[in-house]
């Protein structure tokens, strides 16, 4: 594989468009994927994630823009031309071949050597580390393992771009958040830059170094997983990436290094500023674990401080639920590590409780 240049774009698209008659798909897309990144497009149902895919392939052919590979266009090529290869939605094998002879497909179709082929998918087999099941036929491995033969099948002709459009959505729960990780360590093994399709957040948390967020045709928001949870660019994002809690309001203080907004709940205090206009509608996003809550008040605490009623209570094994409904009506929802300073355990339904959050637990939102 060439030298990689970790800083540099690899595959890049430029204001890439497609248009099915009446409706717009991809809207002026503009991705700068990194070599050896894995980077996933994240977004609900019809949002236009495999069809982005696809244009990368060359299975659709873009209404107006570009999609540059190292620097040179890659309109003119066709799919099978390009060293691309993508991996469906639904990642049919060939049922009557076993896993040796559906790994070795497109090699044998290539015309490889007989010798170069067979040393190639022995390479795949020990990659995938599915070797003992060479001969068995598809319908013999669980669901996990038949993605996994998927995997090396795309993999086989070494393509420089891995498409994955929804690798895991075949499997259950369970088995998708195992086969995670392993798809992780073997893409990242091989080095290939990979662009991954998900609907499902966490599985684009997990995987992906960069996730781009899809909406309508659009991407809203490219950034690691941190930086899109943390620091979402607008409600859209901070809604669609975890749990959110939002606070509508008028910002009421605007300095470099800090803010306020009056809201229904109170005054909330930011740790930034936004350079807005003061009493410009904004909202508040904080995420349900930087909120704490306890019976009593805590003295040292004057600000972001807030008082409700509990109205649901959720145990998981680490961490607890808290619905708060606040003096105004907006329903918080607080989540507490099971290692929290507070003892939660007497907290019960229609409990009077203070809930209260750090300055650098906010994130305003203008659009
Ligand atoms: N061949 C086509 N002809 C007309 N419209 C299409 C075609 N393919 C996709 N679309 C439309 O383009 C939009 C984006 O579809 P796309 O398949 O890219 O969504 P997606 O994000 O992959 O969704 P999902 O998560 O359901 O797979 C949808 O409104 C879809 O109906
Ligand atoms: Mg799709």
């Amino acid at each position: 594989m060439a030298e990689k240049d970790p800083k540099k774009s690899y595959l890049v698209t430029e204001k890439l468009v497609k248009r099915f008659d009446e409706a717009l798909a991809v809207d002026e897309v503009n991705l700068s994927i990194k070599q050896g990144e894995i980077f996933a497009l994240l977004g609900s149902s019809g949002c236009g994630k495999s069809t982005l895919l696809r244009m990368l392939a060359g299975f659709e052919k873009p209404t107006s823009g570009r999609i540059l590979l190292a620097g040179q266009d890659v309109a003119s090529l066709a799919p099978y031309e390009r060293p691309f290869n993508m991996m469906f939605q639904s990642y049919a094998l060939f049922p009557h071949l076993d896993i040796w002879e559906n790994i070795a497909f497109g090699l044998k179709r290539e015309g490889l050597p007989k010798a170069d082929i067979k040393q190639r998918v022995g390479e795949m087999l020990d990659l995938v580390q599915l070797g003992p099941y060479a001969k068995r036929k598809p319908h013999q491995l669980s669901g996990g393992q038949q993605q996994r033969v998927a995997l090396a099948r795309s993999l086989a002709k070494k393509p420089k771009v891995l498409l994955l459009d929804e690798p895991l959505g075949a499997l259950d729960k369970k088995l998708r958040e195992q086969t995670q990780f392993e798809l992780v360590n073997i893409i990242e093994k091989v080095g290939v830059t990979c662009v991954m399709v998900t609907h499902d957040q966490e599985e684009a948390m997990t995987m992906a170094g960069r996730i781009a967020v899809m909406s309508k045709g659009r991407v809203l928001q490219v950034g690691s997983p941190e930086e899109v949870y943390e620091h979402p660019a607008n409600r859209f994002v901070a809604d669609f990436i975890g749990n959110v809690n939002m606070f509508d309001g008028k910002l009421s203080v605007d300095e470099p290094d800090r803010c306020a907004v009056q809201t229904k709940i109170g005054e909330i205090h930011v740790g930034h500023g936004v350079s807005g206009a003061l009493n410009m509608p904004v909202s508040i996003a904080v995420r349900p674990e930087k909120i704490e809550i306890s019976t009593t008040r805590p003295a040292d605490i004057d600000h972001n401080i807030f008082t409700g009623r509990v109205k649901e209570i959720a145990y998981f094994g680490s961490y607890n639920t808290f619905i708060v409904q606040a003096s105004d009506g907006n329903r918080v929802k607080i989540t507490e590590a099971n290692t929290s300073r507070h003892d939660l355990s007497h907290i019960t339904w229609e409990d009077e409780v203070f809930f209260w959050w750090g300055d650098r637990a906010g994130v305003v939102l203008r659009d």
